[in-house]
């Protein structure tokens, strides 16, 4: 079954891919800053297609057309297009990102980087790769040396869960932050030991269902922000290696208090 979530996303990928830099509608979804394009809409109805046509039975989580419930125990999680923003302004960072869940429990997890053409896959259970290539979070645990991710929600000039002064926070305490605009992408880098962490609030369980099981199969943790297991519709996410998760955790909880 994992070969044919991979085939569906690299479909989708090039879908996206083609339409990439050329005229395409773009809708308003929240505000302004929360963009649909026709593309976007284009990846998710060929993924919904190839399940509908595949699984018939199974249920559907997807960002743009909302859920499919069937009295199933698979759910695909989808997010056809991670890095919307980006994509409608020219700039190659953006994925497919596809989770399938059975019983509740994440057992696929398929990220496609589209413009590198690199392909990020876990099993449950069987390890992470990038390609054929193992994945392992890297063993930094000195903050100071550390190089973290993060994103903001369409949000941010409400100041959520005081996503400002958590990025001040850690711009002051790490080597750098920085902010890609794809959280599937941010997460496979930590998996991969380009990044030893990454956070971010209020997500969604397309942006973080496949990648979560990424970082996780290559030895990651991935909690909340009290240091409680992170579920796919938790509203903190902290993904990094297991050795610098409880310095991240200290300035999560302190940065605004001070
Ligand atoms: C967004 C991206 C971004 C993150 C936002 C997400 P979208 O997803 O993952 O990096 O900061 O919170 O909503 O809208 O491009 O699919
Ligand atoms: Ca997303
Ligand atoms: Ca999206």
């Amino acid at each position: 079954m994992i070969d044919k979530v991979i085939n569906i996303a690299k479909e989708a990928g090039e879908v996206i891919r083609e339409g990439f830099r050329k005229n395409f509608l773009i809708e308003y979804k929240t505000n302004s800053s929360n963009l649909v394009t026709e593309i976007d809409k284009k990846s998710e109805q060929l993924i919904i297609d190839f399940i509908r046509k595949e699984f018939p039975t199974h249920s559907i989580i997807a960002e743009e057309s909302g859920t499919q419930n069937y009295s199933s125990e698979y759910i695909w999680v989808i997010d056809p297009l991670d890095g919307t923003t980006n994509f409608a302004h020219g700039l190659p960072i953006f994925s497919v990102s596809i989770g399938v869940q059975k019983n509740n429990e994440t057992i696929y997890g398929v990220v496609y980087d589209i413009m590198r053409n690199v392909l990020y896959t876990a099993e449950k259970g069987n390890g992470s790769y990038c390609d054929n290539r193992k994945l392992h979070v890297n063993d930094n645990d000195d903050l100071e040396k550390s190089v973290l991710v993060t994103g903001f929600p369409y949000n941010i000039k409400e100041n959520p869960d005081h996503a400002i002064e958590r990025f001040v926070a850690f711009l002051k305490c790490s080597r750098a932050v920085r902010r890609l605009g794809s959280a599937a992408i941010d997460m496979c880098y930590v998996a991969e030991g380009v990044f030893d962490g990454f956070w971010e609030v209020f997500l969604n369980p397309w942006d973080v269902c496949a990648a979560k099981l990424i970082v996780e199969e290559a030895g990651g943790i991935v909690t909340d922000f009290n240091g409680n297991k992170a579920t796919i519709f938790s509203k903190q996410f902290l993904a990094s290696n297991p050795y610098i998760h409880k310095n991240m955790l200290n300035v999560l909880q302190l940065s605004y208090n001070n």
